[in-house]
């Protein structure tokens, strides 16, 4: 098939390759000159493991192709995918305007009946406007071509997205269209395993399902991230109890663990949406807003168990950070758990020493302050430090030479944000160990 997808970030750019990589003939659209230059040459803006791979061998296959020309791409399209990013307002509504903007550009070029599928995160209802901007657009220019909206969310998670895209579990398209489901259960049957894949609803419900999902996941998240709290107080091991808890098949074993806190570009933005839709709409939010004051909370525990550690040291103190990212495989810092422990520490006089594999010039940018130093390497970073604190569990800090640590550390004590180590054994060697809802750490030595 011919596509176009409008927006090269992360979800266009994985959405356009990918769908490339399995024969049809893609172009995706930016406005952004320096991006599209990068493209060109089969750079890869964002860190995503495979990507370029997957974008470098199509391009040089010419399936697929990147420009700044919004209207000659929409004009051949079979589907036009709409990618754009949708960032969240001072009040937690997701923003629209650049979703509305390529509606209008796509209604103002399309030469034939076109489906267009909204891939972004929308609130619910969103494709209800997108379709009423097309048809406005097309009017403005006395044409009559038949289009139709489909929503079609994506469930990529970063780090992970190419094989995500590739071996997904769900596919859902929400249209009320028949041709435009025929086409989308075509296009999609690459990845569609043993046929029962693909999810077909009406286009509201699949608006919904990714909210719906994303808040599901955040809950469970900030559920044991205040269990982990009390496992803490009543001397328990929230890792024991994930473990026995998430036996049960009817709760899982997967996204049960507690953790510095949960970031990124989804679930802080996506719960946030969905709570501000619930208020709009006269309907009490208060799981949502619960998780959402859960999840700040535990963005501060780290904080405030190095605090309790260094006591009045902690002004003048240095505090070695491995991990930026808001997790591992991307060099994503965004709602990151790091950036807030390492604003907190900034505040209380207290130099931070990081390092991580990829994420170090994004935190860069966010927090240009000279207090903060990155350095190139894991060791690097504990030279001259009081303590050590895991914010992201890269595999590189997944077993490190505890022994090293204790002799080089001034203070030392290791706060293991993700719970990656066993208690005893780093004790052994010669460290206060310092977990998230393990007793371990907190009891008095
Ligand atoms: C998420 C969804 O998983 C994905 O389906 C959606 O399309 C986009 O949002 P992503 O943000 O890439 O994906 O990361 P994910 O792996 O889901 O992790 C999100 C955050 O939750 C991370 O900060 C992670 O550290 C945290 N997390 C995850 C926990 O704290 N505990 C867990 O058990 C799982």
């Amino acid at each position: 098939m011919n596509l176009a997808v409008i927006g090269t970030g992360y979800v266009g750019l994985v959405t356009g390759a990918c769908l490339a990589d399995v024969g049809n003939r893609v172009t995706c659209v930016d406005r952004d000159q320096a991006k599209l230059a990068m493209l060109h040459a089969g750079q890869i803006p964002i860190h995503e493991p495979g990507l370029a791979d997957v974008v470098t061998r199509n391009l040089q296959a010419e399936r697929l192709s990147f420009t700044d020309d919004l209207a000659t791409a929409v004009r051949d399209a079979d589907l036009v995918f709409i990618a754009v990013g949708t960032p969240p307002r001072e009040d937690g509504s997701a923003d629209l305007q650049h979703v509305l903007a390529a509606s209008r550009e796509i209604g103002d070029a399309i030469e034939r009946d076109t489906v267009v599928v909204v891939k972004s995160t929308v609130p619910v209802g969103t494709c209800d406007k997108v379709l009423d901007t097309l048809r406005a657009a097309l009017r403005a220019r006395g044409a009559s071509w038949q289009v139709s909206v489909a929503s079609n969310p994506e469930f990529l998670k970063e780090g992970n997205a190419v094989d995500d895209f590739q071996r997904p579990d769900r596919i859902v398209i929400g249209t009320d269209d028949s041709q435009a489901l025929r086409l989308l259960r075509a296009l999609y049957a690459p990845y569609n395993r043993n046929r029962d894949r693909l999810i077909d609803m009406d286009v509201r419900s699949s608006e919904f399902t990714k909210y719906a999902s994303n808040a599901m996941l955040a809950t469970r998240i900030s559920l044991m991230n205040e269990l982990s709290q009390l496992a803490e107080k009543l001397g328990a091991d929230i890792e024991a109890v994930r473990h026995g808890t998430g036996a049960d098949p009817r709760i899982g074993p997967n996204f049960l663990y507690a953790g510095a806190g949960y970031g990124g570009s989804c679930f802080p933005k996506d719960v946030q949406a969905l709570a501000h839709m619930a208020t709009e709409h006269g309907v009490p939010a208060d799981m949502l807003n619960s998780v959402q004051t859960v999840n700040e909370r535990q963005k501060r525990v780290l904080f405030d168990k190095v605090s309790r550690h260094l006591g009045t040291r902690l002004a003048g103190s240095t505090v070695a950070i491995w991990g930026l990212a808001f997790k591992p495989n991307t060099d994503d810092v965004r709602e990151a758990p790091s950036l807030a422990l390492i604003r907190d520490l900034l505040a209380a006089g207290a130099r931070v020493r990081a390092y991580d594999p990829v994420a170090s010039g994004n935190a860069r940018r966010e927090i240009p302050d000279p207090a903060l130093e990155i350095v190139s390497r894991a060791n690097l970073a504990c030279e001259g430090a009081d303590v050590l604190v895991v914010v992201t569990e890269w595999r590189e800090f997944k077993s490190p030479d505890f022994r090293w640590l204790a002799k080089t550390l001034q203070q030392p004590a290791i706060f293991d944000g993700r719970n990656l180590y066993e208690p005893d054994y780093v004790e052994e060697c010669g460290l206060r160990y310092y977990g998230i809802g393990r007793a371990a750490g907190e009891r008095v030595h």
